[in-house]
């Protein structure tokens, strides 16, 4: 059979993050002349988000909307040394995403133009290089100066990572493997290769084309090879292997597996290429929901933007394990990238950690949305950025679903069929393996008073049309038990649910009210609450949304319901419903932006965990309030007791539907105890005192040994405590941070979205007795030494190691 020899990849892939030359400019700067004189400007690495780095204010065009923060006109330029041994190879720049309508050049040689932000793309650099001691200047403009083009926070520059990637003359081009796995038994899987191999060449060219699988041991589990004559340009390769008594990827278990392929002309090898793959079956089904792997599993998914809080839109493996880490505790098994392409790093990451991903192309077609928003470049680019996306990500063992749009405006009208059946289309012949739906405001028509199980003619064409094979519902969840009658013949998913409301620690006297805020989406909100703050019981949603319990309510007691994406999984910046400045980051998050979970939080965690949970809240530091609504969310028992100084208040049980229980309580300072209890025993109890004076500041580290690679971060969390180490949950003190040795601050933030604090500088308030400090090592190994101060509170500080 087969064999391959582990010879040294003739395939180089370099990072190619390290020492741009950054400046911010006007639009009559060009710096594309490999011999414009950059020296006065910033050196710095990528991933770069230089609108994160600005100030807050309401003047910036991109509105409260886009985060407040600056857009403009970047340029970005890079010189590099290829040594003469290169000379005959093919080289190329990869760019995982500018943010916005990039152009580069490579030695003065215009190479083309991307202006979607969020799509991966490459250029041939081969024809243009100089070799030896001659440097090579590439130079990138972006600009992001036409706003708003968002209904969110951005970001701008060269904001993902980047990379050379220098191949022999024959090689795999870019995504250039497309694996599938058509049957799977608990014996046996099928896995099918498709390889597009180029020959640069103008002569056909007789070459072995080698296929490894590998196992998560190194061990090989089928190969194969083949014998073939490469044409000139493009050639496609196709093979077959069969994967005996398959692991399956899972999400408790989520099996990898790596396909090798190898190339070898005239017995020497001229590329390996790797792609992850997982073995798995699913489908969507009308009866009994998402079936993966043969058994029913519930989507409790969330939709995610891209940012990462004070570390704006630069990308960081460790930020986004980190988000996904916290959404984990919540039960979370499923992310909707919404309404982008999201960086290749958390694809591989859920691929890793076992999530499901429902990935999403577009926010808007050729309606726009915002006004200097892709809807501008659609004709030209759509089928372009479509095709490259399904190509880059297809092979993703996580991904069960495409989204093609998000609340596409022209659901209603007679395009939307057609540009949706032309999108079904243009995914379809690149992967018909998974299904497609849009997230559609609603699918359905609604009364004023709730639902109708009658379409109105015309209403939604894209629900009714070809364009879809899963109904996705925004909102709209008491149209969901009517799903069946109105979509016979396709399954259900709710691609966006829930828009409820918080601001983590903030809470109105009486919990028992439910508010829908703003009262229409277009008529501007001059209600609310004193500084833009929202009560973080669950007890407020946007009028297209609902409670948390609400939707999960009709989720949760319906089988055939595949499951629901929760809007939004954290806070982002941008979109500060339903006020707007001076806030400027979102509301919508169960976990807030700097990381910190909201109470309902725990709501999820106590429905979609196997863990013991007993949550009660709020704080117990108050003033000026006769009585206080106490929540208490728990699983596992038949009840909870509430004590306050040891009297108790009473036992309560949850009735019927019910995911919470309530006292209102006369308010006294003291000490409130909750315990649950199952068959009369004890499973969890908590505390909640009231705190002295704030006096001292604590720091805990997620990690207090991180890498020494320049990337790795350390989340310290910050709290204001009184003399007996206890938070002060009303505190809002300003912290000051200093760091010493090996590493540096790269973000600050409090999860408040009226903040105008710089996230990139070294001084935050507390909200809620909290705050965070994010820290990122340096390339030498040593320790970080942070120290944390305020006024009337004792310094602290805390050690990192970084190896
Ligand atoms: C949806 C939209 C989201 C976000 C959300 C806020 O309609 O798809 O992007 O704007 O509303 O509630």
């Amino acid at each position: 059979m087969a064999s391959c020899h582990q010879a040294k990849s003739p395939r180089t892939i370099l990072s190619f993050n390290e020492d741009w030359s950054f400046s911010l400019a006007d639009s009559t700067l060009d710096a594309s002349n490999p011999s414009y004189d950059d020296a006065d400007w910033r050196v710095l690495d990528v991933p770069h988000d230089w609108s994160i780095e600005g100030e807050f204010s309401e003047d910036h065009p991109a509105t409260a909307g886009g985060g407040a923060l600056p857009g403009g006109i970047g340029w970005y330029r890079k010189s590099f040394q290829l040594d003469v041994s290169q000379k005959g190879k093919q080289v190329y720049v990869q760019f995982d995403g500018i943010y916005m309508d990039s152009e580069v050049w490579i030695n003065g040689t215009y190479l083309g133009k991307r202006p979607f932000g969020y799509i991966s793309f490459e250029y041939d650099l081969t024809p243009y290089l100089n070799f030896g001691s001659k440097e090579n200047v590439l130079a990138v403009k972006v600009n992001n100066a036409n706003q708003p083009n968002s209904r969110w926070y951005s970001g701008s520059g060269l904001y993902r990572n980047t990379r050379l990637v220098i191949t022999d003359a024959i090689h795999v081009t870019q995504w250039g493997t497309y694996v599938t796995t058509p049957e799977v038994t608990s014996e046996s899987a099928t896995v099918s290769l498709e390889t597009t191999v180029l020959n640069p060449g103008t002569q056909p060219a007789d070459a072995e084309v080698y296929t490894l699988i590998k196992n998560e041991k190194n061990q090989v589990v089928a190969n194969t090879m083949s014998s073939t004559k490469l044409v000139a340009g493009k050639n496609t390769v196709a093979h077959s292997v069969t994967i005996k008594s398959p692991e399956l990827w899972s999400i408790d278990s989520p099996h990898l597996y790596t396909v090798v392929t190898e190339i070898r002309t005239g017995g020497e090898l001229t590329d390996h290429y790797e792609t992850p793959m997982g073995v798995r079956t699913f489908t969507f089904d009308q009866t009994n929901g998402f079936i993966l792997n043969g058994e029913s599993v519930k989507i409790k998914g969330v939709c995610m933007h891209h940012d990462l809080g004070s570390l704006g839109s630069a990308i960081n493996t460790r930020a986004l394990e980190r988000q996904l880490e916290i959404l984990r505790g919540m039960g979370v098994n499923a992310i909707r990238t919404s309404h982008n392409p999201p960086a290749p790093e958390l694809l591989d990451l859920c691929d890793q950690m076992g999530f499901l991903v429902m990935d999403e192309s577009f926010d808007m077609w050729s309606l726009k949305k915002s006004p200097y928003d892709y809807a501008q470049y659609w004709d030209e680019w759509h089928k372009r950025d479509l095709e490259d996306f399904i190509q880059r990500d297809r092979n993703h063992p996580s991904i069960i679903m495409w989204s093609t749009g998000n609340e596409i405006l022209e659901q209603w009208g007679d395009q939307g069929p057609i540009i949706a059946k032309e999108l079904y289309d243009i995914v379809k012949a690149l992967d018909a393996t998974r299904p497609i739906t849009v997230g559609m405001n609603p699918p359905v028509n609604m009364t004023n008073a709730g639902v109708t199980t009658q379409f109105e003619v015309n209403y939604n064409s894209i629900s009714k049309s070809d364009g879809i094979d899963v109904i996705g519902y925004n909102y709209a969840h008491q149209t969901y038990p009517h799903h069946q009658a109105n979509f016979p013949d396709k399954p259900f998913i709710a691609t966006e649910t829930t828009s409820g409301l918080m601001t983590r620690g903030y809470y109105d006297t009486q919990s028992d009210t439910v508010k829908r805020w703003p009262i229409r989406w277009d008529i501007p909100f001059d209600q609310g609450n004193p500084g833009n703050t929202v009560s973080a019981y669950d007890q407020v949603s946007a009028p297209w949304g609902s409670t948390h319990e609400e939707t999960w309510k009709v989720i949760k007691n319906d089988p055939s319901l595949s499951g629901m994406f929760i809007w939004t999984g954290f806070d982002y910046i941008g979109e500060p419903t339903p006020y707007t400045w001076p806030s400027r980051s979102s509301y919508f998050g169960v976990i807030d932006l700097a990381g910190f979970p909201k109470d309902v939080y725990y709501m999820y965690q106590s429905e979609w965990t196997d863990q013991d949970v007993l949550h009660v809240y709020p704080h117990w530091n108050w003033t000026g309030r006769d009585s206080v609504d106490v929540w208490a969310y728990y699983n596992h028992a038949d009840e909870v007791e509430l004590f306050l100084d040891g009297k108790s208040l009473g036992t309560k049980s949850k009735e019927g539907e019910d995911l919470h229980v309530m006292w209102r309580v006369a308010y006294a300072p003291g000490q409130l105890k909750a315990v649950s209890r199952k068959g009369g025993h004890e499973v969890l109890t908590q505390v909640i005192e009231t705190t002295n004076e704030a006096s001292q500041i604590a720091l805990t580290a997620d990690r207090q040994t991180i890498t020494a690679d320049g990337k790795d971060l350390s989340f310290i969390m910050v709290e204001v405590q009184d003399d007996q180490g206890r938070t002060v949950p009303v505190a809002t003190d300003l912290i000051q941070f200093a760091v010493a040795g090996q590493g540096k601050i790269v973000g600050v933030d409090n999860g408040d979205p009226t903040s105008h604090l710089s996230m990139k500088g070294n001084k935050m308030r507390a909200m809620a007795g909290k705050c965070l400090v994010i820290v990122q090592s340096g390339k030498s190994a040593g320790q970080i030494t942070l120290t944390a101060s305020g006024e009337g509170l004792t310094t602290s500080s805390l050690v990192i190691e970084t190896k």
